[in-house]
C-alpha cells in the first residue's frame, strides 16, 4: 500500500501482555466502571478452571456480582448470540468480559455490539452495518491463536446457510484486551495445534496481502518467527511456559498484522469446509496452508525470501529455493501437530469439490487481499490439490 495513503491502525484501545496479566482484570474493569459483568466463555474453558479461577480474582477483589454465560459451540451459532444477549438483558449486566478462544471472544463481541440494538442479528453482518457500542468490552484469549483480542470482525455460523458470516466494525475492537499466556497452559494439544497453526496462517497471509503496510510487515514476520520456533514444543510440552508465552505474544502480532492488512486465500478457501464440513476454523486452514502457497509462491517470490529467512532459512537462500523451504517448513509444522493433509481424511468426495470453489470465489472480502488472482477455476484445482495430498 502507498505511504501517500492514510492508515488508521487497528486495535484493542489497551493492551496487557505478558506473565500473570490475567490478575489486572479487576483493575481494568474498574478503569472502565464494570460492577456487574456478564462473563462469556465455552465449557472446555470452564472445565480448565480458568472461569473460577478468574471469578476468584474478581471475589477477592470485592467484585461478586458476576454472572457466566458457558453454553458457546465451536465456531458460533448465531442463536448463541440471541441467548446470550437476553442472559445480559435479563440480569442487568454492565459490561462484557470474552474469556476463551475465537469461539467465546467472538461471541462477546458479537453481543456486546447487539446489546441496545432493536434490529434482528442478521442486520449486523457485513461491513459497518452495527450501531455505536454502547456497553464495555474486555477480552482475554485462552488460545493462541486467532487474534480476535485485537480484530474489528467476529465469525458465526449461520446453521441455515450453511455459512460462515462476520461482522465487521471498528465498534468490536475491545476497550481492554488481556493476553495472558498462563491461560493457554491448559489447552489440550489439538486445540494448540489448530489454533497455532491459524495464527501462522495469519501472520503469512497478513504478510503477502495486497494490503500489508510498513507497520504489519514487521509483526508478521516476527509471529513467523516466534511460531515456527515454538508451536511444535507447546504442542509436545503443554506446561512449557516459554513456549506458551512465545505462541500467546505471536498470536497476538499476527492478529496486529492481519486485523490491519486482511487475510487471504487461504482463509478464503478455509471457509466454505467449516460452513458445510464442519471442519474446525484452524484445521480448515491447516488443509489448505501448502496448497494455497504453492499457488502465491509465483505472485511475489521475493516475500517468500523474507519468509523462509523468519522461518530459520539462511540469508542468502534464492527465490526458487525459498518457496521451496517455505513449503516444505509448513509441512512439516503440519505433520509435527498431527493435522491431517488431504480433504479425503474428512469425508470429502471429489464431487464436492466444484460446489466448494463455487462458494469460496464468493468471499471476495479476502480473496482481494491474495497477492495472485484466482479464477473459480483456479480455487477448484487448488481444492483438487487439497485433495490428493
Ligand atoms: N475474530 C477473529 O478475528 C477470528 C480470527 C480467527 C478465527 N476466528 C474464529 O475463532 C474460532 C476458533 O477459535 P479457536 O481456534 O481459538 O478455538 P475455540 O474457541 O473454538 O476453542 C476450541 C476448543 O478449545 C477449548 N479451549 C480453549 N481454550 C482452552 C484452554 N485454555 N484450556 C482448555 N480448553 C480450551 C474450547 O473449550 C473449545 O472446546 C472460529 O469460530 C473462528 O471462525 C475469529
Ligand atoms: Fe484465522
Amino acid at each position: 500500500m502507498s505511504a501517500a495513503t492514510v492508515q488508521v491502525f487497528k486495535t484493542a484501545r489497551r493492551l496487557l501482555t505478558g506473565a500473570k496479566s490475567s490478575k489486572n482484570l479487576a483493575e481494568e474493569m474498574r478503569g472502565l466502571n464494570m460492577q456487574r459483568p456478564l462473563i462469556v466463555t465455552d465449557k472446555g474453558v470452564q472445565k480448565a478452571g480458568i472461569t473460577a479461577s478468574m471469578l476468584r480474582h474478581l471475589a477477592d477483589a470485592g467484585m461478586t456480582e458476576v454472572e457466566v454465560y458457558d453454553a458457546i459451540s465451536a465456531e458460533p451459532e448465531m442463536h448463541v448470540v440471541e441467548e446470550c444477549r437476553a442472559l445480559y438483558e435479563q440480569k442487568d449486566c454492565d459490561g462484557i468480559i470474552a474469556i476463551g478462544g475465537g469461539s467465546a471472544m467472538d461471541t462477546g463481541k458479537a453481543v456486546a455490539v447487539y446489546v441496545g440494538d432493536a434490529r434482528p442479528l442478521s442486520e449486523l453482518f457485513g461491513e459497518d452495518q452495527v450501531t455505536p457500542r454502547k456497553i464495555p468490552l474486555i477480552c482475554m484469549p485462552t488460545t493462541a491463536g486467532t487474534g480476535s483480542e485485537v480484530t474489528n470482525i467476529s465469525i458465526l455460523s449461520d446453521v441455515d446457510a450453511q455459512l460462515k458470516k462476520g461482522i465487521v466494525s471498528n465498534e468490536l475492537l475491545p476497550d481492554v484486551a488481556i493476553v495472558a499466556p498462563e491461560l493457554t497452559v491448559s489447552c489440550p494439544p489439538s486445540v494448540t495445534a489448530a489454533s497455532g497453526i491459524d495464527a501462522l496462517v495469519h501472520a503469512v497471509e497478513s504478510y503477502l496481502s495486497n494490503f500489508a503496510t510498513d507497520i504489519t510487515k514487521p509483526l508478521s514476520l516476527a509471529a513467523i518467527r516466534m511460531i515456527t520456533k515454538s508451536l511444535s514444543l507447546a504442542y509436545a510440552q503443554p506446561d512449557h511456559l516459554v513456549a506458551r508465552e512465545q505462541m500467546a505474544t505471536a498470536s497476538l502480532m499476527a492478529g496486529l498484522a492481519f486485523g490491519n492488512a486482511g487475510v487471504g486465500a487461504v482463509h478464503a478457501l478455509a471457509y466454505p469446509l467449516g460452513g458445510r464440513f464442519h471442519l474446525s476454523h484452524g484445521v480448515s486452514n491447516a488443509v489448505m496452508f501448502a496448497p494455497v502457497m504453492r499457488w502465491n509462491r509465483q505472485a511475489c517470490p521475493e516475500k517468500f525470501v523474507d519468509i523462509a529467512i523468519a522461518m530459520g532459512a539462511r540469508a542468502d537462500i534464492t527465490e526458487q529455493d525459498a518457496g521451496n523451504y517455505v513449503l516444505a517448513m509448513i509441512e512439516l509444522l503440519c505433520r509435527d501437530v498431527k493435522i491431517p493433509k488431504s480433504l479425503q481424511e474428512f469425508g470429502i468426495t471429489e464431487d464436492d469439490l466444484p460446489e466448494l470453489a463455487e462458494a469460496a470465489s464468493g468471499v471476495t472480502r479476502l480473496l482481494r487481499n491474495n497477492p495472485r488472482e484466482l479464477s473459480v477455476a483456479d480455487i477448484e484445482a487448488i481444492y483438487r490439490e487439497a485433495y490428493q495430498a
